[in-house]
């Protein structure tokens, strides 16, 4: 805890409106009444929605994120074959192709992925590759990764929970690639608790995501017809996420507006440097991501801003793949773009309503933090 103020500004915050509060009560209240408490209308509109929110044909709603992943591996069939996946995300993405039988071969990458070391390890076996967009930010890349995919007969999978209305120009993440998977995990752009989604334009897709995601049932309801699981969200769960949907839009243009400033403020902080974006990609606004200039320690700036009053949020990632115990049986090489940025890079506080005193205390900390240093 900070010794010098009295007030930290958290690194991230799930809030809710009363309103939205009261509205998501009052539906929680008509599930309970109605008896029905999957698949059903909630979830059914929160698929519509979200598809028409991210301007895809089809949406599955599921628990998890990671189960997101794992049923479209399994849809696609990536059992005994190879899986590109990058070392810098998070553990359900390369989890979730060896669960679906697949041998997952990790590609390096910081903030993007690298190009040319996914081409290198594409082989005959390759049936997959998976982008994660880090922080919700888009690579100015992904038109040559689709070429790529469409040329090799690979199936292009974007992990895009960090990534809800990221868009590049009117495009937006989710409709990149061949399918998309979701998280409303808490921390993330929209929450449901715990939960996922599907994106696709490929209705036998979507209706195969819907059998695996129902213990791998036929429309019978009887017969078990592919190796599937419970993987259904709840309809607590989609009511929740509804509220949310709908002030997605602004809340995005809230979170942009928050790192257009950090950026503006901060732009001649000797202690850090901001990523150059195209001007027509914009990022969900999940992570402001800063990077350290040569020479700032992370744990060094991370434990000095709190001390200013300021909680950096969870790097993205701190600990990448080739370096998680659990993985190292398909660690073949180093990985040295992902460990450079991983090393470097920091989260600065940022949530859908962040108040602007919160913002400038951010500032004024990194400022702060700057004179002292230079001092030192
Ligand atoms: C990039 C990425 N993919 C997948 C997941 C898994 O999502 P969930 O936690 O909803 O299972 C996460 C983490 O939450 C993530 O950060």
């Amino acid at each position: 805890m900070s010794t010098s103020q009295n007030r930290v500004v958290p690194s991230f915050r799930v809030e809710l409106s009363s309103d939205e509060i009261d509205e998501v009560l009052s539906s929680v209240e008509q599930v309970m009444r109605s008896g029905q408490l999957i698949l059903g209308p909630y979830s059914a509109l929160f698929e519509s929605e979200f598809a028409k929110s991210v301007g895809a044909d089809c949406a599955v709603t599921v628990n998890s994120g990671s189960s997101a992943l794992e049923i479209v591996a399994r849809c696609v069939g990536v059992k005994d074959r190879e899986v590109l996946v990058p070392v810098n995300t998070n553990f359900a993405t390369a989890a979730a192709v060896i669960a679906a039988g697949a041998k997952p071969v990790f590609y390096d990458g910081g903030l993007f992925p690298d190009l040319s070391d996914i081409e290198r390890r594409l082989t005959e076996q390759t049936a997959m590759l998976i982008v994660v967009h880090v922080g919700g930010y888009l690579s100015p890349d992904l038109s040559a990764l689709q070429d790529l995919c469409r040329r090799h007969g690979i199936f292009f999978l974007e992990d895009a929970a960090h990534a809800h209305y990221s868009s590049i120009g009117e495009k937006r993440a989710g409709i990149f690639g061949d399918a998309a998977a979701f998280s409303f995990y808490p921390t993330k752009v929209i929450t449901t608790g715990e939960g996922g989604m599907i994106v696709t334009n490929d209705s036998k897709l979507a209706a195969l995501s819907r059998q695996f995601r129902d213990q791998g049932k036929d429309s019978s309801g009887l017969i078990h017809v592919v190796m599937g699981n419970s993987w259904r969200i709840t309809e607590m769960g989609a009511a929740l996420g509804l509220v949310q949907l709908r002030s997605l839009a602004r809340d995005t243009d809230y979170r942009r507006g928050v790192i257009n400033y950090y950026e503006q403020q901060l732009r001649n902080n000797p202690l850090i440097s901001f990523p150059a974006e195209p001007s027509d990609l914009t990022t969900s606004g999940y992570k402001c991501i800063a990077l350290l200039r040569p020479g700032f320690s992370r744990k060094e700036v991370t434990a000095r801003i709190l001390d200013l009053g300021v909680q950096l949020g969870r790097p993205v990632y701190e600990v990448p793949l080739h370096r998680q115990p659990v993985f190292q049986e398909w660690v073949d090489s180093a990985f040295p773009i992902a460990d450079d940025f991983c090393d470097r890079h920091i989260c600065l506080p940022l949530w859908r309503s962040i108040p602007p005193e919160d913002q400038q205390a951010v500032v004024n900390a990194f400022n702060t933090l700057a004179e002292r240093w230079e001092a030192a």
